[in-house]
């Protein structure tokens, strides 16, 4: 190994789809084959990464991280010229040859790249921006000799079947929830991961069914069911996720059959408003399909024969005392995932030892509640820990009114989100809105297409969607050849309120399906997930509104 400044051209740039062939690879033939030779065996790590640039393949110690080509793109760019400033034009030039991009598309993809790089996190630095310029990759690269890699010799053996969602983001700690369902996966065929919204349950669920894929190889179909407005639509939910098309009256009949010799595992996510059929189509699952498991995600438990019950607590905070200093504070998960986002909101923020009671005190405020930490600490930018403490401390108060008593889990979100909403400009604020009418993912375009209208134009619309993604607002997904943006369950319901209020419900709804029939007739994209509108009859709207408040 040895410490790389300038990676060679031929190596760094590994044939990729996005590639324009003809900006600045090597001409002479002998030069192409040494350097695709190379290209093909040699790998440069940035500890505990590995980036092999001729498999477009990023991996963390040996497990694959993944990411879109265009980050990837991005990571391959940077890495190759490790201190160097990489232009904003360079990488957009790059990554999207002959086509003309907003730079918020840069901006995403380069946020998604380092959260999937951890960048950020204590002892990890890897991108820096230069403002207004472009990026710099600040760690030290190395470059890897051929065969030296057993990690990848593994990564490569045989696919494994699963359409889990992609996490960019890590899993802070749950590593005792995690065990604790893989133990009990193998005892009982139904387990319910159970808590409040915005705990983490989807995320457990995801790691868990994650780990035991890698494994034993083990099959996984991931269902998300908040999209389903009408419970008669869960077995088409689970159908479609399986792949299948069932041309019966009887879909429950047609899954039975297809499932009933295989061994598997299907993720039921976000059971609780579809909570009896879910219950009624699981049993029947597990009554003909002996090998099939199911570990379903809910806020209520299914009440069924069998189920194991996880019940998720609160990402621990540390425990109310005087002089916590940053390093012991950043033991406990809910310290470490308020660190992580804020370190995603405002480059270089590191926790001091006079802030580390502060952030306590925030995340101990906040119930230890994933998703009102997330959208706290990605507003550290705006405010700075103090303001941030007492901002959020003045809400609290307003709610409590009197009483002495902690607030429930439930009113603890709404309370974030509320914040979360009242402080961001009001642009933003009509366009999460108007984003609510997506029950799943959705592309940029159809963004743009529910959101300008009365006076917002696109370009302000696509920087408004960048900046509710920094915001923890709403989830981006770049892995794929089309990016794809969700909001959360939790957050879809009560932006949804916020719409229906607004009065602009129909109005917004109105323009989704439009564009939906419109998109129907072309051709789908070549997305790694469904189709984003295709998928659900959009029934969700009013059933959703209720889930927050
Ligand atoms: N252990 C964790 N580590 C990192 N992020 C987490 C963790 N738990 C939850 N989150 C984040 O918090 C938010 C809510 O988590 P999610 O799993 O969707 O909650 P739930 O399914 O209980 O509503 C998501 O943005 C998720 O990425
Ligand atoms: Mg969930």
């Amino acid at each position: 190994m040895g410490q790389v400044t300038a990676l060679p051209r031929a190596l760094a740039k590994a044939p990729s789809p996005q590639v324009d062939p003809s900006d600045g690879v090597p001409v002479n033939t002998k030069q192409i084959a040494e350097g695709a030779q190379r290209a093909k065996s040699a790998y440069l790590t940035f500890s505990p990464f590995s980036f092999h640039p001729a498999r477009y393949l990023l991996l963390e110690g040996e497990t694959v991280v993944h990411l879109g080509s265009r980050a990837l793109e991005i990571l391959a760019a940077l890495v190759e010229r490790p201190g160097e400033l990489v232009s904003k034009d360079e990488l957009v030039a790059r990554v999207w040859p002959n086509t003309i991009v907003e730079e918020s598309n840069l901006k995403v993809n380069v946020a998604a790249l380092r959260r999937a790089l951890g960048d950020g996190r204590p002892g990890r630095r890897y991108i820096a921006t230069v403002s207004g310029h472009g990026y710099r990759f600040v760690a030290p690269v190395e470059l890897s000799e051929p065969g030296s890699s057993p990690a990848l010799r593994r990564s490569t053996g045989p696919g494994h079947s699963h359409n889990l969602p992609v996490s960019l983001t890590r899993t802070i700690g749950r590593a005792d929830a995690i065990d604790a369902l893989l133990e009990q996966l193998p005892r009982h065929r139904l387990i319910a991961v159970v808590g409040a919204a915005g705990i983490g349950k989807t995320t457990v669920a995801v790691a868990a069914a994650e780990t035991l894929i890698t494994a034993n190889e083990h099959a996984v179909r991931f269902v998300d069911l908040a999209p389903l407005g009408d419970p008669q639509f869960v077995p088409s939910a689970v159908a479609s996720a399986l792949g299948l098309t069932i041309h019966s009256d009887d879909v429950v009949a047609g899954l039975t059959a297809y499932l009933q010799d295989k061994q598997m595992l299907v993720v039921l996510d976000n059971c609780e408003h579809v909570i009896e059929a879910t219950a009624f189509l699981a049993e029947r699952i597990l009554s003909s399909a002996p090998d099939v498991q199911i570990l379903a995600t809910s806020r209520e438990r299914l009440r069924m024969k069998g189920e194991q019950v996880h019940r998720l607590s609160p990402l621990a905070s540390p425990p109310v005392s005087s002089g916590l200093t940053a390093l012991q504070a950043l033991t406990f998960p809910a310290i470490q995932l308020f660190v992580e986002r804020a370190a995603e909101s405002l480059e270089g923020f590191e926790l001091s030892d006079a802030d580390a009671p502060i952030v306590a005190e925030i995340c101990r405020k906040l119930g230890g509640i994933a998703l009102a930490i997330e959208l706290a600490a990605s507003r550290i930018d705006a405010f700075g820990v103090r303001v941030l403490s007492t901002l959020l401390e003045d809400r609290f108060q307003l709610l409590r009114q009197g009483r002495r008593t902690a607030l429930s889990r439930h009113r603890t979100l709404a309370a974030a989100l509320d914040w979360s909403y009242e402080f961001i400009p009001e642009t933003e604020r009509i366009i999460l809105r108007r984003l609510s009418v997506f029950a799943g993912a959705f592309t940029l375009d159809s963004a743009t297409a529910v959101i300008t209208e009365s006076g917002i134009l696109g370009p302000e619309a696509v920087e408004s969607l960048a900046n509710l993604v920094a915001k923890s607002l709403i989830s981006a997904d770049v892995s794929g050849a089309v990016a794809q943006y969700r909001l959360l369950d939790t957050t879809r319901a009560y932006a949804l309120q916020k719409l229906a209020e607004s009065g602009e419900l129909e109005a917004v709804e109105r323009r989704r399906a439009e564009h939906h029939q419109t998109y129907s007739s072309k051709q789908s994209p070549n997305g790694r997930h469904s189709p984003p509108l295709s998928g659900w009859p959009n029934m969700g709207a009013k059933s959703m509104t209720s889930a927050v408040h």
